[in-house]
This record gives C-alpha cells, structure tokens and sequence, in this order.
C-alpha cells in the first residue's frame, strides 16, 4: 500500500462511500510546483477545474496567485462578491446575469467579460445598456496553429480573431465605444497545454512523436503572433488613453513556455493542483495526484472481480477511453471493456479483487478537475501532522446549490 492510499484509508475510516477527499499535502505541493513552472508570472487560478471556493481561496492566499478566471458569468457576480478580480474566461449570453452586472458599480469594477466579436459586443451592450460604468472586456485570441493557408486548423475552436488586423479591428470597436473598457486580451493554447505528450501504450508514444512536434511548431508560432497582437492592441489601447492591464494565456500544460513569453502579463492554471488523470503523461510535469473519489465494494462476480457501487463519473470531451475515471488504489484494478465506469455500478478486475471485502474502498481519480466538483456536495480535506486525518469538510459549488454548467 503507497503512503498516500494509507493516509486516505485511515482519515476516511469512519465515512460511508461514495467519498471525494483532496489531498492537502499534494494540493499545496502542485501549487509550489505551478508556481516555481511559472517562474514570478502571476498565476490566475481556473475556477471550471476547482469548482470550491474553500479550494480557490487557499491557492490565493498564495503568493504567486491573484485572480479569478471563472467559466461562467453567473459564477463570476457570486465569485466578485469576495473577490476583486475576476475574469470570465469564456464570451456569455448569460442575459439575466448582464443585467446584473450593469447594475451593480461594484462589479462592473470587478468583472471582466470575454468578447471575440462585434457581435458579441452587441449581445453585450443590449443586455448591460444604462450601466453607470464602462463593462470591462477582454479580447478572446485564437491561439491555434493554421497550416496550408488555414486549411489545417490544429487547435480548439474558439475565437474567430487570428492575425494582428483582426484583433486591432475588435480592439478599435472596444475604444471607440464609450460603454466598454478594453481591458485586456487573452489567448488559450489548448494544443500545447491541453494535450498529454505521452498517451498509454505504443499507439500512445508514436501519437507522442506528433503531439510534441506540433506543440513546438505552436508555441515558436504563438510568441512571435501573440507578441505582435499585444503591441498592436496596446497601441490601440495607448491611443485611446486606457493600459492594457492584462494579457493571460497558457494552462497547466504549457506553463513554462506560456510564462517565457514577455507579452504574457499572467498565466492561468487550475487542474494542475488536483492533477487528475489527464494531466498523467507530459514531459514538462508530473503532479501528484490530489483528489479521490472512493466507491464502496457492494459484489464479487468471480475470482478476480470485484464490484463497486456507482464509478460512472465521466470526464467531458471527444468521448473515449481517456475519459473514464482511473481506479487507482489498491493498485492493480482494472475497469472492463464490456462496462466501463457504470451508472450504479462498476465491475473491476486484478490482482487486488480478491484481498477486498464488501464494504471496502476501491479509491478513482477523475480524468478532469473540476468535473468531481459536479458529483458531491462536499470534499473531504485530508491533512494533519500525519496527513492521514480529515481537517475540514468543505463544500464544492454543487454543495453550495450552485451549478453553472
Ligand atoms: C481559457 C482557458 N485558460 C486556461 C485553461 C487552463 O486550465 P487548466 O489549468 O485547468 O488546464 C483553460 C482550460 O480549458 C481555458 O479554457
């Protein structure tokens, strides 16, 4: 047994499954971590992949960190009522919540909305008309990598403004409007930080090869467009008397090289401090995991089997096996081709079926980080002179009545 399956075995003795616990010691060790990758940029932690406040107020009690990158806007007025400085990271249509925003001073002062069109400007300044203040907005740049005049697009699907033309366009409809402040531009890598350099099994490495040929090609493409982009977009903002305060990109997976560029003003990460299985496998970092989901033990089908209730917690993306959570302690359990994680119940098979008992506890990782926060009401935080005791039971935004998405 590791020392961090016997640490989360003795804290969570008393507790009935299914249990999510965070793993205190490995959470600040990941934060450390981020930080020393980031190198003095600041980090803005991405709240989608924490989805607890008690979680996203110890990393930012951190030197290191500032700022709130939210997902929603909704989550961002409820987040903007502790905190100073929250971006949305994604455009909203969120009508209702606009209205709000407009309403209030004190959070147009603290919220910032993502904008990657004029049309979204319009949707914008419909929904906030009449707000006493400039809305603060970001301009969203498409970081991916086009090849063959744009007929190979390698790179999330997000914002339609590419080149420095583009983005000085939206940056000028932002100045010379008088209900926005143009606040500041943001450009997500996704294939350089989202994407694992090492997958499993030989299909796995050889698709390796590729993926770190393109994250190099992508982030030598990036600085030198993102480094042209920022200067033209701060001329705009120069000659409109406005600072172009912040220019975030990056995630866990591209910290360093992210942080190296000198246009980058911040750096965004947050599934890096839970490390959840598809943070396994890139050559820059490997976290420890911190957080657990433990299932009750409910059925042997045969020898080498066991049977756990629930387990299909599965993670969001191009559905496939990398989505599936990770049955991880005891070691030597594998989920079965024929069932995968199961909707009420999950059979496994290895080694260590047959020295479980009913009611023990077969402990998972997420593949994502912020997807566990969706499935409880609470986290159980492990920590402690011996880090084998729950400190604290806090709650996740579901916990809390509040989902965004
Ligand atoms: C805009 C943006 N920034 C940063 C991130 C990185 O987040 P994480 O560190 O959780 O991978 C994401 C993740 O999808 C994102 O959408």
């Amino acid at each position: 047994m590791t020392d961090q399956h016997a640490r989360l075995e003795r804290a969570t003795q008393h507790l009935d499954s299914p249990v999510a616990v965070v793993d205190l010691a490995a959470y600040d060790a990941n934060a450390a971590d981020l930080e020393r990758r980031a190198a003095g940029t600041p980090i803005r932690v991405a709240s989608k992949s924490v989805r607890c406040r008690t979680l996203l107020d110890r990393v930012l009690d951190r030197p290191g960190w500032a700022g709130v990158l939210a997902f929603t806007l909704g989550e961002a007025l409820w987040l903007a009522e502790e905190h100073e400085d929250v971006v949305v990271g994604y455009p909203s249509a969120e009508r209702a919540a606009l209205r709000a925003l407009a309403a209030d001073p004190v959070l147009l002062e603290r919220v910032t909305l993502m904008v990657d069109s004029t049309e979204s400007l319009d949707l914008v300044r419909a929904a906030t008309a009449g707000a006493e203040l400039p809305v603060r907005v970001c301009l969203d740049l498409d970081a991916s990598l086009r090849l063959l005049a744009g007929r190979v697009h390698l790179g999330p699907r997000r914002s339609p403004v590419h080149d420095v033309a583009e983005a000085v366009a939206l940056a000028r409809a932002v100045v010379d409007d008088p209900a926005f402040l143009l606040a500041g531009l943001m450009a997500y890598e996704g294939q350089v930080a989202g994407l694992q350099d090492r997958g499993r099994g030989v299909l796995g490495a050889l698709r390796g090869v590729a993926v770190r040929r393109v994250k190099a090609l992508s982030v030598g493409e990036l600085a030198s467009r993102r480094a042209e982009v920022v200067a033209a977009v701060r001329a705009v903002a120069d000659e409109a008397g406005l600072d172009l305060e912040l220019v975030n990109g990056g995630g866990t997976g591209s910290l360093e090289t992210t942080a190296a560029e000198p246009a980058v003003t911040e750096v965004a990460a947050g599934s890096g401090l839970l490390a959840p299985a598809l943070f396994d496998g890139y050559d820059a970092f490997s976290p420890t995991p911190a957080a657990f989901f433990g299932l009750a033990v409910t059925r042997r089908p045969g020898p080498g089997l066991v049977t756990v209730a629930g387990g299909g917690w599965v993670a969001s993306g191009p559905a496939g096996a990398d989505r599936l959570p990770v049955p991880t302690y005891p070691a030597g359990l594998a989920l079965l081709g024929a069932e995968g994680a199961g909707e009420v119940q999950t059979p496994l098979r290895g080694r260590a079926a047959d020295g479980l008992a009913l009611g023990g506890r077969v402990w998972f990782r997420h593949a994502k980080a912020g997807e566990l926060g969706e499935r409880v009401d609470v986290l159980h935080l492990v920590g402690g002179p011996g880090g084998d005791e729950v400190v604290d039971v806090v709650p996740t935004y579901r916990g809390e009545g509040r989902t965004f998405l």
